[in-house]
C-alpha cells in the first residue's frame, strides 16, 4: 500500500513535470497561471502594491520569489520562476 502510494505520487510529479516543460515557459501567461495555482495561499495580490512593500528591484524580486517558492516546497522548474517573476514585474513591480 505504502509502495503504491509512492509510485503513484512518482507518477503525479513526472506527469506534472512533462506539462511544465512543454508549456510555453517564458510566458508571462504561464507565470500568471501558476502563480494561481501556487501563491495565494498566504496572501493575495495587494502585497506586491501596497505603500511598504521590500521588493525595489528586479533582484530582490526575483529572490523574494525563490524564498517564497523554496519556502513552501512549490515543485518549479527554474522556468517556472522565472515566468512569475516577468509575470509580477510586468503586472505590478515594473522594473
Ligand atoms: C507560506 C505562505 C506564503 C506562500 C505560499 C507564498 N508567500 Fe510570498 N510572502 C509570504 C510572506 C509572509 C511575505 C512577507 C509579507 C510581509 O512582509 O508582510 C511574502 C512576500 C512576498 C513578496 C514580496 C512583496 C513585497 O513586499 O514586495 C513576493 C514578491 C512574494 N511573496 C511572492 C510569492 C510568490 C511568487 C509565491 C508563490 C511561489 C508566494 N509568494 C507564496 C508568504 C508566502
Amino acid at each position: 500500500m505504502k509502495t503504491k502510494t509512492l509510485c503513484l505520487f512518482a507518477l503525479f510529479l513526472s506527469n506534472s513535470a512533462m506539462v511544465s516543460a512543454a508549456d510555453k515557459t517564458d510566458d508571462p501567461k504561464h507565470g500568471e497561471n501558476v502563480h494561481t495555482e501556487h501563491c495565494q495561499k498566504c496572501h493575495t495580490d495587494s502585497v506586491y502594491t501596497r505603500d511598504d512593500r521590500f521588493v525595489k528591484s528586479i533582484d530582490a524580486l526575483s529572490k523574494q520569489v525563490i524564498r517564497c517558492k523554496d519556502g513552501n516546497d512549490i515543485p518549479w522548474f527554474d522556468e517556472d520562476t522565472d515566468a512569475v517573476v516577468q509575470f509580477l514585474n510586468q503586472k505590478y513591480y515594473k522594473f
